[in-house]
């Protein structure tokens, strides 16, 4: 009777922290085969649109994590402020989006540890005044809603015109609607280069943050096999080598 009653808490309790550890579990992705992954394709290196398709140097790593755990991945497109939320809430498997890991995110998702160390980066048109950051002061400045940009800026004291997607953060730029647009660095320079000409990136940058995937909280031992997949993939090289491919230096973490 006593190994009975035993046997039943045990599965109880086991129940129990099932049910609170909440987060997606690695089993059920290799049971269905594949993970979905939620992305902001606005944010060329990392993830843009090409005819349709999801490209980068995310998309090339998420790939080579999805080979190593046996599983296909299945990229689902949205607006960036989205992203998080949708992985919170367990909607998605991960969150893939040149995200950068701080304190406060960090209170409401699970991250896996940092794979690359970005900046944020001023953009002003070509023949603009502003030269630095000192030169923002009272200025005018776009950025993409829910982003780091819009929460530095914001915290400065800039006045901020916030936009859902990263395209209308620059043409805000180029229509004469701001004095400047912060955005991340490598993606700053891929935007402007397709400007042709029309703006350029300031050298000082404004901030350093690490960029990692997402999950929801309590999605550890999904975590750990990102995070082993990630470190094995940075020391044979395959990380660097899609930078490369991509002609971004790779700065690690
Ligand atoms: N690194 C910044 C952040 O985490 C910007 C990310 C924007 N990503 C995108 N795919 N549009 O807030």
């Amino acid at each position: 009777m006593k190994k009975i009653i035993s046997i039943v808490l045990c599965l109880a309790m086991l129940m129990l922290l099932c049910a609170c550890s909440g987060g997606n579990s690695l089993s059920a992705i290799q049971k269905k085969g594949k993970m979905t992954v939620a992305t902001s394709p606005d944010f060329p290196p990392f993830e843009s649109l090409e005819g349709g398709k999801i490209v980068g140097i995310e998309v090339d790593i998420m790939d080579l994590v999805a080979e190593k755990l046996g599983v296909e991945t299945e990229f689902v497109q949205m607006d960036f402020e989205s992203v998080l939320p949708g992985v919170q809430a367990g909607k998605f498997d991960v969150g893939m989006s040149g995200i950068t890991v701080t304190e406060d995110r960090q209170k409401n998702a699970d991250f896996t540890t940092p794979y690359f160390m970005a900046s944020q980066a001023i953009v002003v048109l070509v023949d603009s005044p502003i030269t630095c950051k000192a030169d923002l002061e009272g200025k005018k400045i776009s950025v993409q809603t829910g982003t780091t940009a819009e929460e530095y800026c914001m915290a400065n004291g800039y006045e901020v015109l916030a936009y859902q997607a990263n395209n209308d953060a620059s043409s805000a730029l180029t229509t004469g609607k701001v004095d400047a647009w912060v955005v991340d660095n490598e993606v700053a320079v891929a935007l402007v280069a397709e400007l042709g000409g029309q703006a350029k990136v300031l050298d000082e940058a404004m901030t350093q943050e690490p960029y990692a995937f997402a999950f929801a909280k309590g999605s550890g031992e999904l975590v750990e096999a990102f995070n082993s997949a990630l470190s094995e993939l940075i020391a044979d090289g395959s990380v660097e080598a899609i930078f490369e491919n991509y002609g971004v230096p790779y700065v690690g973490p």
